[in-house]
């Protein structure tokens, strides 16, 4: 009894920093988002546009270093769009015959080049802050997509009263101790769509939210289908196996 006691307070001990934490940066509002639950999938409309918002918004900042163009056939991009869309960024090749590098427009097989040459610069660039690569983002932060869609719509100009703000710095609801350097990169009509869809602050946001998601977990779709036949073969094994089962005993008495 006493042991249960002890874990009791324990686990009470252990949880009361959690739950302080959680007060200080509020929990991100949970969207409906296409890819939830067990039967969810990825709307390739959705991920189409979350990809121009990130190419012509975020890459100036955001790395996306483990996903290489030919990668975006798989959200319905065909062979010659991906083309089209490599060559719009350039990345260093070489050396050539005379030993120099040389820039050349990107091609399918490359991955996307970043924004900066190396950390320092991209501080430099940014007030001393990181912009974090995006390639993993979605999973490497407690919240995944409800927490990045939150980070975009959730800047407060002017901050709530009583905030001062150190210097290039915006308060943000939900960045752990509110206040960012990212300045707010989204507003309403940033990017225009090709597809007609209206590009308010929080449908950008979406948008690049999904296709962020997918970045990180491309193979998401598969891992539940896989899952889901795993299921429903265990399911009928157990039916053959019962009726086989009462079969083999069928003539035994007892
Ligand atoms: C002008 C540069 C710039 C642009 C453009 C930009 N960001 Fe950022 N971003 C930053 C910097 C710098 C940080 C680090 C902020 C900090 O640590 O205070 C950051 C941080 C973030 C974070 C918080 C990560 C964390 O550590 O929890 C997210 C999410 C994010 N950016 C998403 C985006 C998205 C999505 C876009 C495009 C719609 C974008 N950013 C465009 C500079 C930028």
């Amino acid at each position: 009894m006493k042991k249960i006691l002890a874990a009791t307070a324990l686990a009470a001990a252990l949880w009361a920093p959690a739950a302080g934490a959680s007060s200080e940066a509020p929990t991100p509002p949970s969207v409906e988002w296409s890819f939830n639950g067990l039967f969810g999938t990825f709307d390739r409309g959705q991920l189409q546009r979350g990809y121009q918002v990130y190419a012509e918004v975020c890459h100036s900042c955001h790395a996306l270093s483990l996903m290489a163009f030919r990668n975006l056939q798989q959200i319905g991009f065909s062979e010659e769009q991906v083309a089209q869309l490599a060559a719009q960024f350039e990345v260093q090749d070489g050396p050539n015959d005379e030993g120099d590098m040389f820039m050349r427009p990107a091609r399918a097989s490359d991955h996307v080049p970043s924004p900066f040459a190396n950390e320092q610069a991209a501080r430099f660039a940014n007030n001393g802050a990181y912009p974090p690569d995006q390639s993993l983002i979605v999973k490497a932060r407690k919240g995944g997509s409800d927490y990045i869609h939150g980070i975009l719509v959730g800047y407060r100009d002017p901050p709530p009263e009583g905030v001062t703000l150190n210097e290039g710095m915006h308060f943000n609801d939900y960045f752990p101790g509110h206040q960012i350097a990212m300045a707010p990169p989204l507003s309403d009509g940033r990017v225009e769509y090709a597809d007609g869809t209206e590009a308010t602050l929080d449908q950008q946001a979406k948008d690049v939210t999904a296709f962020l998601t997918w970045v990180s977990e491309p193979t998401l779709e598969e891992r539940r289908r896989l899952g889901i036949s795993v299921i429903l073969f265990l399911i009928v094994l157990t039916g053959l196996l019962y009726a086989l089962k009462r079969q083999i005993w069928s003539d035994v008495d007892h």
